[in-house]
Parts: C-alpha cells; structure tokens; sequence
C-alpha cells in the first residue's frame, strides 16, 4: 500500500458487470489524486461476471479499495446510498465505473468543496466548456427544456445536467439526506437536492464525457420516465405511493383490453359471453403482467423465458385472489344497502390494493 494522507475522499464506484473496467480505473484514480487520501468503494449488485471478485482482488493488493456485494438488491441510487454510509470519509464522489467520466477533475471537485465554494460538485456534460463529442449515444441525454424546468421547481437549482452521474459532496450531508431519499429510480442528485430543507449550492465542472470503455449501458431509453416517476414520488408519492399509482394506472389500462377483447369476441361469436370474459380476462391479466414487468418494475424486471413464465402464472394467481376479494367485498356492500357503482369501486380498490401486495412481494420480490 503507498502512503498517502488521511481518508479524505471516497469514489463510490456503482456496479453491474464492470469487471474489465475496475482495474484501469483504479489506476486513473489514483493517478489523478496523487497525494490525497482516498479509497474506492465498489458497491456491486452481485454482478455474473465476478465484477465483486475482481474488486476483491484489487483490494488484496491495495487497501483503499473496498467492496460491498449486494445480493437480491438492484439500483445505482441505492448503491450509491449505501456507499455513503460506509465510508468514514468526509466526502464522497460517485461515478460510472465504466471510464465515461474522467477521474482527472476529482481534485479539482474536492477542492471546490473544501474551499466551501458549494455544498455539491457536480461534473456537467452540458455545462460551457463540455462535451459529448466521444459519446456513443448524446441525444439519449438532451433532456427537453420541460423536464430541466421541473427539476429545477422541485429544487430551486439552475442545473445544465440535472441527470449527471458524476458528483461529489461531504459524507455527512448525503447521510444527512439519506432517509428521505426516495430510492425510486430517481436520479440520486436530484434527489438530493429535492430533499434538502435548504436551497443547496452547486458548482459544476465541465466534464469532457467519454464512450463506455467496455461493456453494455445499463440505463436505458426509458430513463426520461424515471424522471417523470421521481418528481411524481417526490410530490405526491406521500399521498399515494409511485408504485401503486403505476400499478393502479396500469390496471385500468388492462380494463380498457378487457372491453376491447370482450366486445371482438361477442362480435365475432354473437352470443358466447362466458368465452368472451374468459378471453378478456386472461388478456387484461397478460396485458398487466408484461405491463408491470415493463414500467412498474423497472428496476427488478423479469427477464428470460423461465422467470418471465413464472411471473406470469405467479401474477395470475394472485389476480385470482384480488379478484375474489374484489367480488367479496363488492357483493357484501352492495348487500349491506351501497348503490351498487359505489360497491363495486369498494371491491376494485380493496381487490388492486391486494394484488399490488401480493405481487409486490411474490412476483417482482425476492423474499
Ligand atoms: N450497483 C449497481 N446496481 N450499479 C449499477 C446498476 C445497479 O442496478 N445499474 C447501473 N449500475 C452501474 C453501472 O455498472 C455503471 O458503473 C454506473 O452504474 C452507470 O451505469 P451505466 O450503464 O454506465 O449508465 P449510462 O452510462 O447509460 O448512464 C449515464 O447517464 C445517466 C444519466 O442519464 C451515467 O452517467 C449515469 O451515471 C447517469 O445517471
Ligand atoms: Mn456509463
């Protein structure tokens, strides 16, 4: 291990199968801070290609690097959370593991923030002076001039890369923050900034930002809709919460499939009411099931043939449950003397509150 300072700054490094980009970048890293105290910490999400035993060996040579694997958890906010809260470092960094952006202005960010200049660095790919002429794909990021408005109401900050991925802060105010985070694909920086009781400061650097050295990206072509859904669950998610509220919009989709196969079937069959039904409900059950695997579960997606049958058969069994509940309480109410819209929107809730339960936990849970 080479001498250096005391810990002074943590890189938490978020990791999905990284393996082949770890070591170089712990080798840029500790070349661009030279002197200063640092450590790494790679918080892997148990990725298949070893990226945590990669990591491990790294650190048998050098000890400022360090691992958290992650088993039955997924996320890079939460990764990023949970590397807050182990280091004792007085101020983190976040960044790609995947060489897009540059460890050089690391010092340059730590400075900043030592010097009190503001409360968070952030390396911007849009600010003056950056560029994204080596990126692969910059359209994917040139956020319409309406969502950097939003971020900018739900934070009271000017930001030119409200998404950015790279960014620096002390320890202790992302701690500060970490209760209140919302952990709901929110991009981590905005949320920081949204969970602040005071207007927080920001400087930004201008990052010249690189093409992924290897591997695959793992945010895809729907992050503008995490976008949406994190302003959602930071507003009215206390009311009701941005799962159910998808969960529950992605259902009365599902109603509008059933009516649409139930009437085709009465319409091409005449009379066979029972076929119909039978048709449209498996449909609308489909319908949600590959719904919900898509968009409300984005961050556990089912994926391959096997899991993606057992999700399916899994969920339609707990519709059958909702669905019994639904017409219990329904029926029960109406019973009991409640105008019959009135009982059947009853059994609807009660019915879709269950099935958000059970399939919550047993069909996109782990435990
Ligand atoms: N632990 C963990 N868990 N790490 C993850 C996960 C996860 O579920 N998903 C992604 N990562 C890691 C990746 O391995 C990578 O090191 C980093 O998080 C960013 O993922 P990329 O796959 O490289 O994202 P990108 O380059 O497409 O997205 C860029 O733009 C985003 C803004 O739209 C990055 O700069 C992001 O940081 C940025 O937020
Ligand atoms: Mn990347």
């Amino acid at each position: 291990m080479t001498g250096a300072g005391e810990l002074e700054l943590a890189i938490i490094l978020p990791t999905l199968n990284e393996r082949g980009n770890l070591a170089p970048l712990v080798d840029r890293i500790s070349a661009a801070l030279g002197n200063t105290g640092w450590e790494v910490l790679v918080v892997d999400d148990n990725s298949i290609d070893g990226t945590a035993d990669e990591a491990r060996a790294l650190a048998l040579e050098d000890r400022r690097v360090r691992v958290i694997q992650r088993i039955g958890r997924r996320g890079l906010a939460s990764a990023a959370i949970e590397g807050f809260c182990a280091t004792a470092a007085p101020y983190a960094a976040v960044m790609d593991a995947d060489h897009q952006h540059d460890p050089a202005l690391l010092p340059t960010m730590l400075a900043a923030l030592r010097a009190g200049e503001a409360d968070i660095a952030v390396a911007s790919r849009f600010a003056e002076g950056a560029s994204t002429a080596n990126w692969d794909n910059p359209e994917r990021e040139k956020l319409s001039g309406f969502a950097n408005v939003l971020a900018r109401r739900l934070t009271g900050v000017e930001l030119s890369d409200p998404m950015s991925g790279y960014f620096m802060l002390p320890t202790a105010l992302a701690r500060a923050l970490a209760p209140r985070l919302s952990g709901f694909g929110f991009k981590i920086l905005l949320d920081l900034l949204a969970s602040a009781d005071r207007r927080l400061t920001i400087k930004e650097f201008p990052l010249d930002f690189a093409a992924r050295r290897a591997g695959e990206s793992k945010l895809d072509r729907a992050i503008a809709f995490d976008f949406l859904a994190g302003i959602y669950d930071k507003t009215f998610g206390r009311l009701i919460p941005t799962r159910f509220a998808l969960f529950g919009t992605v259902g009365a989709a599902g109603v509008l499939v059933h009516m649409a196969v139930l009437s085709m079937v009465l319409f091409i069959f005449g009379e066979a009411f029972a076929v119909g039904q039978i048709a449209a409900v498996l449909s609308a059950m489909s319908f949600n099931f590959f719904l919900n695997n898509w968009l409300t579960y984005r961050d556990q997606r089912l994926k391959g043939a096997g899991a993606m049958l057992k999700g399916w058969i899994g969920f339609c069994l707990t519709c059958a449950v909702g669905g019994f509940a639904n017409v219990a309480v329904a029926t029960l109410l109406e019973m009991q003397g409640l105008v019959w819209f009135l009982a059947a929107l009853a059994g609807i809730l009660v019915g879709s509150v269950w099935n958000y339960a059970l399939s919550s936990r047993f069909v996109w849970g782990r435990y």
